[in-house]
């Protein structure tokens, strides 16, 4: 199912309870890949041990919550949360499944904060050992009947929790979250099997564009122009025109149907679109092959390659220093990521 995730939605909240680790190991994870703030749910009452005595007292409480699931004493006590969410779009849930079900502990946050919680955009991420997370889904759409679910729970279990990293990134990847966060402030560039990042500006436009990639990614021709490639979008998007001087990296629509992509300045009346991430005046002209015509160009909302796309150089090269995933030095790297001493970041 794909997600409901407009162009503008603000920040994330991640919000998890963990009783062995296993939901605060995946926490991890998913916030090296996302932007997100993160809400722990504690109990009250520390130190019980829910699976004492045959899961005496988790199965105890989760009997209680389905006697009366309407009843707030029915859920145990947690310590009191001052996260409000109403500074959040989105939220994911990283809950424990206890004998089929939502852990009761987490239950007990999704019934108090019920009310607060319409309009969101809402995933949710179920570790298991074993079980299927079926019943789990049913309570988190029993507790939050009014959000719009991001797609399917993903589920991660005993045997699979070593992969985490790779479950979570192609969940996200269902979602539509973009790897630098949920603003969907990012496109990709690709020419001749080199890909840029771009920060997108958030207008009409720019949602409309995101949008139309969210469904495939868009190729299209362009030509040089003295100070720019530019050409036809295929499409129309909505113009917020104004006079403008763009620098070299800017990335305007004009006339309502072209896109122009700068490698130098000028002066004109356009709508704005975004700006190439980090990259050089020269670094600019070859990777639009200034001067040229017919210049194959891929606009997309992830990357076309992965790392793998690094070309090879001496560690003693790289070591300290920043790169974009094409393998371009960048000496002061802004929002992105990056590769530094031969991992991944997120700045
Ligand atoms: C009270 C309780 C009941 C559980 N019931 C089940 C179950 O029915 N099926 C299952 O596969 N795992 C069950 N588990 C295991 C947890 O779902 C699993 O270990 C999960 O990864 C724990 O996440 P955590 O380490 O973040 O607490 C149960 C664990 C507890 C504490």
């Amino acid at each position: 199912m794909k997600a409901e995730v407009p162009a503008d939605t603000g920040k994330t909240l991640v919000v998890y309870y963990s009783y062995t680790g296993n939901c605060r190991e995946i926490v991890t994870t998913l916030t090296s890949q996302i932007e997100a703030d993160v809400l722990e749910i504690q109990p009250a009452e520390k130190g019980l041990k829910y699976e004492a005595n045959g899961y005496a007292l988790g199965t105890q409480l989760l009997n209680a919550i389905k006697a009366n699931p309407n009843d707030a004493s029915s859920y145990p006590a947690i310590d009191p949360v001052d996260t409000s969410l109403s500074d959040y779009k989105n939220i994911i849930i990283v809950t424990p499944l206890w004998w089929s079900q939502m852990a009761a502990i987490m239950q007990t946050y999704l019934f108090q904060s019920g009310s607060q919680i319409a309009g969101k955009h809402v995933g949710m991420i179920v570790s298991s050992h074993s079980s299927g997370i079926s019943g789990v889904v049913s309570d988190a759409k029993r507790l939050w009947p009014n959000v719009t679910w991001m797609g399917d729970a993903l589920w991660i279990n005993a045997s699979n929790h070593g992969n985490r990293a790779s479950l979570i990134e192609n969940w996200l990847k269902t979602l539509n979250f973009s790897n630098e966060g949920t603003t969907m402030d990012k496109m990709y560039i690709t020419i001749g099997g080199q890909t840029q990042s771009v920060t997108l500006v958030d207008n009409v436009a720019t949602r409309e564009l995101v949008a139309a990639l969210q469904d495939a990614s868009i190729t299209i021709t362009l030509n040089d122009n003295k100070f720019e490639i530019w050409g036809s979008l295929g499409k129309s998007l909505t113009t917020k025109n104004e006079q403008m001087t763009v620098q070299p990296g800017d990335i305007v629509l004009y006339n309502g149907s072209n896109i122009c992509i700068f490698y130098d300045s000028n002066s004109w009346s356009y709508t704005r679109l975004g700006k190439i991430d980090g990259l050089s005046g020269s670094e600019l002209r070859t990777f639009l092959k200034a001067g040229q015509n017919n210049i194959s160009v891929t606009l997309s909302l992830t990357k076309p390659t992965g790392i793998r796309s690094l070309p090879p150089a001496p560690s003693s090269v790289r070591k300290g220093r920043s790169f974009t995933l094409n393998g371009v030095k960048v000496d002061n790297p802004s929002k992105g990521i990056y590769v530094k001493n031969g991992k991944k970041v997120f700045l």
